[in-house]
């Protein structure tokens, strides 16, 4: 799948962010190894930790589905559900896709689907903390 086709699926996500607090509205879309497509949306609540991300929701949604392997994200937000600038994924988020992705794993974070900037996994979270036993 085309970079340009994810981050428009991203950029529908979008809409359905429940942010009445930060009004910071964030859309994701995780590309499976298998090829299937996972949306997320970022998800407030009024306890303001117990917020979740867009990309946490995407990637959960994904593994309570069965997926384990992961290609790439595609992440757009903005407040008030304007896009004008990169939303790059919070720190738990990284840590959270650490857990299931690869060091040569995509992260997209877009303007547009013309305008947007490519990391691997390992750029955002170098040497990161895995359990291996
Ligand atoms: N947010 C995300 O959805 N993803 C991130 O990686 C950073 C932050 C959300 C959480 C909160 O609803 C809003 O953006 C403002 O922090």
């Amino acid at each position: 799948m085309k970079n340009s086709e994810l981050i428009d699926i991203a950029i529908g996500a979008m809409k359905s962010s429940y942010a009445p607090y930060s009004k910071y509205n964030v859309g994701a879309a995780i590309l499976t190894k298998s090829g299937k497509v996972y949306t997320g949306c970022n998800i407030e609540n009024a306890s303001y930790s117990a917020t979740n991300c867009a990309e946490r929701t995407a990637i959960f949604k994904a593994v309570s589905d069965g997926e384990k392997g992961f290609r790439k994200i595609a992440i757009v937000g903005g407040k008030n559900g304007e896009i004008t600038n990169y939303a790059p994924p919070c720190g738990i988020c990284r840590q959270v896709l650490a857990e299931f992705c690869d060091n040569d794993f995509i992260v997209i974070t877009a303007k547009s689907s013309e305008e947007y900037i490519e990391y691997t996994l390992e750029e955002l979270l170098p040497n990161n903390f895995k359990l291996k036993i």
